[in-house]
C-alpha cells in the first residue's frame, strides 16, 4: 500500500482519467476525495465501489472555477478528513472551435475550468501543506500544450499555462518538502476524446509510435508514482504520457 494513511483530493473524479487515479488511490490505502462538477450518480458510483472494496471516499459537489465553492470544500475535507496530502487537479473542460469563430465565453469557460480551478485548488490546499512541511500537487496538462491542434487555442493556451504555474509553484514550495508536478496526457479514451475518436480513431491511433491510444490507467500509474514517496526529489517537471505522439516522427 503505497499511500497508507494518505489523504487525497482529486478534481474531476467522477468520471474518466480523474476515476482512474481515484480508484488507484484508494485501492493503495488512500482516502480520497472524489470533486465533480454536476454528474453526481458518477461519482456515487464511484465512492461507492471504492467502499465496497474496503476502501474510503467521499464525494464533494464542487465547480472548480467558484473560489468560494473550492475554499469551503477545502474546509469541510480538513473537518472530514483533517489533513491534505495529495492534490490533483484534473478537472478539465475542451471547447474547440477554430479562433475566428471563437466566441470569447468559449475561451472564459476552457480558462475558468482548467487554469483558474488549478489555482483556486492549490490557493486553498497548499496553505495546510506548508505548515505540515509535506505536500504533493500533480496537476494534469496536455501534451496540446507543446503541440496544438486546430481549433485549440484555448484549450492550449490553457494548458500551456498549467505548465508554466506548475514550475513556478514548484520552485516557491520545494523547500518545504511540497512537490509540484504535471502529467501531459496524450490522447486517452475518456468521454472528453469521444467524438473525436468517433471520427478520426483510425487516424489517431496510425500517428501514435505504440499503435493504441491510452487507457485513464495509463495516466493513473504515473499519478500515483508522483504521489507516493518514489517520487521526493522530483518537482517542477511534465511528465509526458502519450505513446510516443508528440515525438513528431512520422507513422507508416
Ligand atoms: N482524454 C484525453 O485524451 C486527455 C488528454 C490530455 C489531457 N487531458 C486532461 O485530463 C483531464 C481529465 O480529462 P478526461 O478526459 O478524463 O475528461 P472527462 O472524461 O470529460 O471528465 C472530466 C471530469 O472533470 C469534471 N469537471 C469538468 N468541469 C468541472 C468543473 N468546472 N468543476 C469540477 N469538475 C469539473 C467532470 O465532472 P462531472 O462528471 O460532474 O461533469 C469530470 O469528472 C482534463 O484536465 C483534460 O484536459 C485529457
Amino acid at each position: 500500500m503505497r499511500l497508507q494513511g494518505k489523504i487525497a483530493i482529486v478534481t474531476g473524479g467522477s468520471r474518466g482519467i480523474g476515476r482512474a487515479i481515484v480508484e488507484l488511490f484508494a485501492a493503495e490505502g488512500a482516502r480520497v476525495a472524489v470533486v465533480y462538477r454536476g454528474q453526481r450518480d458518477a461519482a456515487e458510483q464511484v465512492v461507492q465501489g471504492i467502499q465496497q472494496r474496503g476502501g474510503q471516499a467521499k464525494a464533494y459537489q464542487v465547480d472548480v472555477s467558484d473560489w468560494a465553492a473550492v475554499k469551503n470544500c477545502v474546509e469541510q475535507v480538513l473537518t472530514d478528513w483533517g489533513q491534505i496530502d495529495i492534490l490533483v487537479n484534473n478537472a478539465g473542460v475542451i471547447q474547440d472551435g477554430l479562433f475566428l469563430q471563437m466566441e470569447p465565453e468559449a475561451w472564459y469557460r476552457v480558462m475558468q475550468t482548467n487554469l483558474n480551478g488549478t489555482f483556486h485548488f492549490c490557493r486553498a490546499v497548499v496553505e495546510t501543506m506548508f505548515r505540515r512541511r509535506q505536500g504533493r500537487v500533480i496537476n494534469i496538462s496536455s501534451v496540446a500544450a507543446e503541440r496544438a491542434n486546430r481549433g485549440q487555442t484555448n484549450y492550449a493556451a490553457s494548458k500551456g499555462a498549467i505548465n508554466a504555474f506548475t514550475r513556478a509553484l514548484a520552485v516557491e514550495l520545494a523547500s518545504r518538502n511540497i512537490t509540484v508536478n504535471a502529467i501531459a496526457p496524450g490522447f486517452i479514451e475518456t468521454d472528453m476524446t469521444q467524438a473525436v475518436r468517433n471520427v478520426a480513431g483510425e487516424q489517431i491511433q496510425k500517428a501514435i509510435p505504440m499503435r493504441r491510444l491510452g487507457k485513464p490507467e495509463d495516466v493513473a500509474k504515473v499519478a500515483l508514482f508522483l504521489a507516493s514517496d518514489d517520487s521526493g526529489y522530483i518537482t517542477g517537471q511534465v511528465i509526458t504520457v502519450d505513446g510516443g505522439l508528440s515525438l513528431g516522427g512520422i507513422s507508416a
